[in-house]
């Protein structure tokens, strides 16, 4: 799966949503969140993000290895929701996300 890291935190350009082409990637209050079992793997979100925040799994930077953990969770009790259309925007983080301070 692909992960969202720390830069998307407070930006959320969302310029990789309209690439997901299985529309996987759900946005949190602070930030996105890429749903580790309807992600493809296609790599399509990777480069149009404009703060690099989007890696493959195997790639994220150590620094950054919890948010791996982060996009799992974040769908602990959501499940499958099967698009990011349908469910909206959802109004919550992953603590990982929402003990940090503000990212300006
Ligand atoms: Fe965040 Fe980058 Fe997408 S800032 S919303 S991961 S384009
Ligand atoms: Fe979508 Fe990116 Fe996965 S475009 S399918 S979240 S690699």
């Amino acid at each position: 799966t692909y992960v969202i890291a720390l830069p998307c935190v407070d930006v959320k350009d969302l310029a990789c949503v309209d690439e997901c082409p299985v529309d996987c990637i759900y946005e949190g209050e602070r930030s996105l969140y890429i749903h580790p079992d309807e992600c493809i793997d296609c790599g399509a979100c990777e480069p149009v993000c404009p703060v690099e925040a989007i890696y493959y799994e195997d790639d994220l930077p150590e620094k950054w290895s919890e948010y791996y953990r982060a996009n799992v969770e974040f769908f602990d009790d959501l499940g499958s929701p099967g698009g990011a259309a349908q469910t909206g925007p959802i109004p919550k983080d992953h603590e990982v996300v929402a003990q940090l301070p503000p990212q300006t």
